[in-house]
């Protein structure tokens, strides 16, 4: 079985955790004997090539990645080209298109790193942040030198937009996802006390989606209790529901309780299987460490994972998580995490680990 990825590492560090993530799927392919390959083919979409040919996806981009089982993205952003700019112009421009709708944000502990929130005697935590991607707070929409009074006075305008279909099916797939862990139970995250109009009508699908998974528990807690709730009772967790912008926030702040913004993995699901989904780390291109080959690859090769998992290879995709632990547990780190190793010396440990199991 042949899966086609389209690879696209982007800026900063984004090219050394992509192939870092490649070389760990190229193990897993070679360990298969044929029975699995992955045709990688890679994309040079970057902000050097946007400063270069003034786009950062190229007329008729879409309709290539569209060939594709699934993309795989290292990261985007440089001090050359304003945020939003890169931001709009490569990853939102893949993820609003091919409506991928379902972001997920696994919060993994992982043996041998330390994080401010374990003690010994915890019990273990393990949570997903489901992440609302395709509307809310990034919907785009709003505008600027509204007052049209000139200098001073501007007057700016960032709308949320939230839908009942948008909402129904975000809360229904944190339902579902719920339904295959162990613990079953569903938080959803808004700021309805504030935002009357929105996160009430989120809070409404929620209550009435809710009826449909009476073998699920239920909370809805606002945005600002649940980032005490995430420091203080994380042990309460196991689906957390959020709004686009929410759920951003709330997913680094997991993944640095769990040590490092460098370990969280990520898919930009679309669940219907119309157009491929996208599978990236959380973090961005680190221009503070760029270059230097000594970013953690962990959350892009756990982000690998979640692709196997999307190509329907789960003993595969828990292989991967398993030599990452492995790893970790042997007392083998990177810089981010209190190690000495450096992003090579890192992926190859978790290889070697991945090629003993
Ligand atoms: P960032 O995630 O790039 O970096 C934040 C901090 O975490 C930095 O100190 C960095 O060195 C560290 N860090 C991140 N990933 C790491 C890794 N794998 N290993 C070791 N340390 C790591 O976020 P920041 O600084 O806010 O943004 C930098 C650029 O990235 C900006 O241009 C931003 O717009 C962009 N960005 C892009 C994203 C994407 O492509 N999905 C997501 C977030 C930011
Ligand atoms: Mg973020």
């Amino acid at each position: 079985q042949t899966f086609s990825i389209a690879s696209i590492p982007g800026d900063g560090i984004g090219g050394e955790v992509v192939a870092a993530g490649l070389r760990v799927l190229d193990t897993i392919a070679k360990q298969s004997e044929g029975a699995v390959e992955f045709d990688v083919t890679e994309f040079p979409w970057s902000s050097e090539y946007y400063l270069k040919n003034g786009h950062y996806i190229p007329e008729g981009g879409l309709e290539e990645l569209q060939k594709h089982d699934a993309i795989y993205f290292g990261a985007v952003g440089t001090a050359d080209v304003p945020d939003h700019t890169s931001l709009w112009g490569l990853r939102l421009a893949i993820t609003q298109p091919f409506d991928q709708w379902a972001n997920i944000r696994p919060v993994t502990f992982l043996p041998g790193v330390q994080s401010p929130l374990r003690k010994a005697d915890d019990t273990e935590l393990d949570w997903i942040v489901v992440r609302e991607n395709s509307e809310g707070e990034y919907a785009g929409m709003g505008g600027r030198n509204l007052s049209g009074r000139g200098p001073g006075n501007e007057v700016a305008l960032q709308t949320s937009l939230h839908t009942e279909k948008g909402c129904e099916r975000i809360i229904r797939f944190a339902f579902d996802l719920a339904r295959t862990r162990e613990v079953k139970k569903v938080s959803s995250v808004t700021k309805s006390n504030a935002q009357q109009y929105g996160m009430v009508l989120w809070d409404e699908v929620f209550a009435r989606v809710a009826q449909d998974y009476p073998d699920v528990e239920t909370e809805s807690v606002l945005v600002d209790a649940m980032s005490a709730k995430f420091v203080l009772h994380p042990e309460q967790l196991s689906v957390v529901v959020a709004s686009n912008l929410h759920a951003d926030i709330l997913s680094d702040l997991g993944s640095a309780l769990a040590g490092s913004l460098g370990l969280a993995a990520s898919a930009n699901l679309n669940p219907d299987r119309r157009f491929p989904s996208m599978f990236e780390p959380v973090h961005g291109s680190a221009p503070d460490i760029a270059g230097q080959g000594i970013s953690n690859p962990i959350g892009a090769i756990s982000s690998a994972a979640l692709m196997l998992d999307e190509f329907g290879l789960h003993t595969e995709a828990d292989r991967v998580r398993k030599a990452i632990e492995n790893a970790t547990g042997a007392g083998i780190l990177p810089r981010d995490l209190g190690g000495e190793s450096n992003t090579v010396e890192m992926t190859e440990a978790i290889v070697t680990q991945l090629e003993a199991i």
